[in-house]
């Protein structure tokens, strides 16, 4: 069995905080063990705690359609989240719950090992930068050692504001080009290019 799996397993059985009390099933995450690309978002909702699996609800409808933009389907990434079990009414997770799943997130990108890692919304912003606020940094791509950190704004908060919505929409279409530009970056070499690639091309980064 992959590490990855095994992983899984020692998620889906956790106890470690009062979330596991109410969940229905933990929602360790999916995609490929290789993926070039995570998104992370904050925590399972009502759908994703009933199936056990991350954004299967209408933010995860809006993801796959802002993936399906730039030539993606959800299986040539992967998804987790920053708490894996549901919050009791979808409130935000509390620092605790957040605490204590840190070593779940911690230890799937040190498997996964992806050159760019998208986060959705603040929470999954602030496990790489507790003090930034994403209204600042969204859509500008920062590096920390081997990863490229891209911040963009949760889906649900797209569905709730027209505003929101059009900067993910925005910053989802220069992905395919931090993307490249990441993979440049860790080959040693000067990034050539800046702007957002076409479909066809985006296609061949993953
Ligand atoms: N929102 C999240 O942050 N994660 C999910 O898995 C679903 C909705």
């Amino acid at each position: 069995m992959s590490e990855l799996l095994e992983l899984e397993g020692r998620i889906r059985a956790c106890t470690d905080c009062t979330l596991s009390r109410t969940r229905t099933n933990a929602v360790p995450g999916e995609g490929p063990e290789n993926p070039r690309l995570v998104f992370i978002g904050e925590g399972p909702g009502f759908y994703e705690d009933h199936e056990g699996r991350p954004f299967v609800g209408a933010a995860g409808r809006l993801l796959e359609q802002l993936l399906a933009g730039i030539g993606l389907t959800r299986d040539q990434v992967f998804i987790t989240n920053v708490v894996k079990c549901r919050p009791p009414e979808n409130r935000d997770p509390l620092p605790g719950e957040v605490q204590a799943c840190r070593k779940y997130l911690e230890h799937q990108l040190r498997l996964l090992r992806p050159q760019v890692v998208a986060t959705l919304g603040r929470f999954s912003l602030g496990h790489f930068f507790p003090q930034e606020t994403i209204g600042r940094v969204h859509g500008r791509p920062r590096q920390t050692g081997d990863v490229t950190i891209y911040p963009l704004y949760h889906p649900a908060a797209a569905l709730r504001s027209s505003t929101v919505r059009k900067a993910l929409e925005d910053d989802m279409k220069r992905l395919p080009a931090v993307l490249k530009e990441s993979g440049l970056a860790q080959a040693g070499m000067q990034p050539q290019v800046t702007s957002a690639e076409s479909t066809t091309q985006q296609l061949k980064l993953l």
